[in-house]
């Protein structure tokens, strides 16, 4: 087999990836996923509208798949996510009209999701992204979600208890984008504070970064904001990792909003392995701060960003290509872990 990401980590922190059940299920990509990586993410399977379809009806079928597959390759399992704005059925923080629940049933259908999900892998997976994306991007503070509308403004603390409660000894993580932003950065830390004074039960903080290849300050600001999250006696762990090499502000699919579709020329790909190996530098100048760094999909075939912000195009943004080739980005990567 090829040279692995986990051997050249080493253990100096924990490297994994977002997968899929279908790819879980493949031997030929399980054994990839399996000799790659220390840990896997599902990246939808533990969602609230796939645990929960219907009020009070959970479907464990899916997650114990993943279960299964982590304990058979010893592959750390995390779990994400308990309490999202997205991918969440509506029932659970809104009647049948929309208007948002009374406080009380919100926060019992809150209660009764987490220690329901959580307690089912009670004591199989590592942690938990117990709260995913909360904070705003242009308001001031937080999200204006179903949820917050439902329970109040310390929503987010009781997910963090009803986690604990669950499942005493997983780790829990509050997960957001651009969190190492100058704007999101202070709403970040604020929260996190809020969160710890109120005794809110949170180990760890996730960055997604989800960043763009011509964006040349994430390593300034990425050392900034692990500087700043573990001086709040947080761990910091990068959790959706990829880099994207297409425009965002684009509406529809043509030659120019979807330049790449015969592959990547040499100097994006090198601009992308260099800012890869300058995100894996920071990552190891914070030692024993930084746990874990985890890609958000495969390789670039499967990457949601093939998808988003429309759909069909060909993105690039992952260290394998179409066929599970190591692009620049992998060479890279490994160079920066064992320099
Ligand atoms: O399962 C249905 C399928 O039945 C249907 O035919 C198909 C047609 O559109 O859609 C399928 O659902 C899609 C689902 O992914 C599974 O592939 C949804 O449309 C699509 O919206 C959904 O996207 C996921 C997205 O979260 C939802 O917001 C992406 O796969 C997933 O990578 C992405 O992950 C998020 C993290 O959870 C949080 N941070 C951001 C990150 C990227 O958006």
């Amino acid at each position: 087999m090829s040279v692995s990401l986990r051997e050249a980590v080493n253990g100096r922190f924990l490297i994994g990836a977002a997968v899929k059940s279908t790819q879980i299920a493949d031997p030929a990509l399980g054994s990839f996923i399996a000799h790659q990586f220390d840990t896997i993410t599902a990246e939808n399977d533990f969602k609230p509208a796939r645990v929960q379809p219907r009020a009070g009806e959970f479907d464990f079928s899916v997650v114990d798949q993943f279960v299964d597959f982590a304990q058979a390759n010893r592959l750390q399992l995390v779990g994400h996510t308990l309490l999202w704005h997205n991918q969440t059925p509506a029932f659970l923080f809104a009647d049948d009209t929309g208007k948002p629940l009374p406080r009380d049933t919100g926060l019992q259908n809150l209660q009764h999701h987490i220690h329901s999900v959580a307690g089912h892998v009670r004591g199989r997976v590592l942690g938990w992204d117990v709260v995913n994306e909360a904070i705003d991007d242009s308001a001031p503070y937080l999200r204006d979600t179903v949820a917050l509308r439902s329970i109040g403004d310390d929503y987010l603390e009781h997910a963090f208890r009803f986690a604990h409660e669950a499942d005493p000894n997983a780790q829990l993580y509050y997960n957001d984008y651009s969190i190492e932003s100058d704007s999101k950065l202070p709403k970040t830390l604020r929260l996190l504070k809020e969160l710890k004074s109120a005794g809110a039960p949170i180990h760890g903080v996730g960055i997604q970064g989800h960043w763009t290849v011509s964006d040349t300050g994430v390593p300034e600001r990425l050392d900034r904001a692990i500087r700043a999250f573990s001086q709040l006696g947080l761990k910091v762990m990068i959790t959706e990792l990829d880099i994207d090499v297409l425009p965002r502000n684009v509406k529809d699919r043509d030659a120019k909003s979807d330049p790449y579709v015969n592959g990547l020329p040499d100097a994006i790909a090198q601009a992308q392995a260099d800012l890869y190996a300058a995100i894996f530098a920071v990552v190891l100048k914070h030692p024993g701060v930084v746990e874990r760094v985890t890609f958000w999909c495969l390789h670039d075939g499967v990457s949601w960003l093939d998808n988003w912000p429309i759909r069909g195009r060909t993105n690039h943004p992952l260290l394998w290509d179409r066929n599970l080739s190591p692009k620049p980005a992998f060479d890279a990567v490994l160079h920066a872990l064992r320099s």
